[in-house]
């Protein structure tokens, strides 16, 4: 490994130092708004196929490092994967995002298994493998999992929802079952994040996209306790490894989630304040976000004047460049070299 080479400027803050202009990349940087990604995802086939096939998944993650030479790089995988590689299949409908077979009781959770895991997860990590021979050496990569709350949303649920009900009715009805889901998507993403970074990833970002939807003691239990509990897990096994967490939706939480996960950094959505994101910098963590994604897709000089704003606002704090959620299909590449290149400019 060579993750202590100086140049990689995505590291930068991490060992508390603030980086000008800060270092940027964004959420979903790989994805459907380039048309050499539409290319690859239709010889692919599938998605998943797409995420399985090492030499496709090096490609479509290399291809916005090429457009617009971002700081970091992110694994090109998904949170769904780990389901998936459990052993409850996912299928990805042209159009309507995720499906998979529901798990709501233990008698169905008893056909997931870590044991299954291995053949899928080694896909992944080959990937990663290329991936830190292929990057340029300044360009840091990032491995990632979902937080296993998010994920067992989707586990329960069996799609997206607007409400995730289905996992929080669970975990209301029986904690103690939906306890061993949650154990099983922890354990699962220990193994997974482990394997990343034996393979070569820099630093890893946990995605817990529907954090926001828990009350307060719930989020304790279903999203502190796990992510805590990956944070620590990981970082025995490969100490120094920085490691963000993006819990969405809880800018009210973010304290308590900082303290009691311990990551390193945190991701912030595009409802955080930029006073509550240097708050928490200034205390020493690393804050990343959070530019509305409709903004980066709608452009022209509210851009600029927000990409500015947000710049200054985190002058002289360990802060990295990204956007509140991910980039949606829609956005115009032209923007985010506009961003880019407005981010980098001396001012
Ligand atoms: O570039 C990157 O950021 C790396 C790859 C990445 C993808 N998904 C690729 C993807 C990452 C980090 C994710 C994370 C992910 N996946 C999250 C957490 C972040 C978030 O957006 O909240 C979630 C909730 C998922 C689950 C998921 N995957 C959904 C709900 C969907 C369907 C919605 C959609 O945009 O189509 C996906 C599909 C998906 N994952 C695509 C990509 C590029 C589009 C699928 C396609 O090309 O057909």
């Amino acid at each position: 490994m060579d993750g202590d080479v100086p140049e990689r400027r995505f590291l930068e803050p991490f060992a508390g130092k603030a980086v000008s202009p800060p270092p940027v990349w964004l959420m979903r940087q790989a994805g459907r708004y380039l048309p050499e990604y539409r290319q690859v995802r239709s010889e692919a086939g599938s998605f998943l196929k797409l995420c399985y096939t090492p030499r496709l998944a090096v490609e479509v993650t290399l291809q916005p490092i090429r457009r617009f030479g971002f700081d970091a790089a992110i694994l090109f995988s998904d949170i769904l994967v780990v389901p998936d590689a459990l052993g409850q299949a996912v299928r990805f409908e042209e159009g309507e995002g995720p499906r998979l077979d529901p798990i709501r009781t233990l008698a169905e959770l008893d056909r997931l298994a870590l044991s299954n895991t291995a053949t899928k997860f080694s896909l992944v990590c080959e990937t990663v493998e290329r991936l830190r021979r292929e990057l340029p050496r300044e360009t840091a990569l990032i491995g990632f999992c979902g937080a296993p709350w998010t994920v067992a949303t989707y586990v329960a649920e069996g799609r997206g929802s607007p409400d995730q009900s289905a996992a929080r009715q669970w975990a209301y009805r029986d904690p103690d079952g939906f306890q061993r889901l949650i154990t099983l998507l922890t354990d699962a993403s220990i193994e997974y994040l482990s394997g990343q970074v034996r393979a070569g990833a820099d630093a890893l970002q946990i995605f817990d996209s529907w954090a926001g939807s828990l009350a307060d003691d719930q989020f304790e239990r279903w999203v502190i306790a796990p992510t805590a509990k990956i944070v620590r897990e990981v970082r025995t096994r490969h100490p120094g490894v920085p490691i963000i967490g993006f819990p969405r939706g809880s800018a009210a939480l973010l304290d308590g989630y900082i303290d009691r996960t311990s990551v390193d950094g945190v991701s912030c959505d595009t409802s955080c304040p930029l006073g509550l994101m240097q708050e928490t910098a200034r205390k020493g963590r690393v804050v990343q976000g959070n530019l509305d994604p409709l903004l980066l897709a709608a452009g022209g000089e509210a851009l600029d004047r927000r990409v500015d704003d947000i710049r200054s606002a985190m002058h002289g704090l360990p802060f990295i460049f990204n956007l509140g959620h991910g980039i949606v299909p829609h956005t115009p590449p032209e923007n985010v070299a506009r961003l880019v290149g407005r981010l980098r400019a001396i001012s």
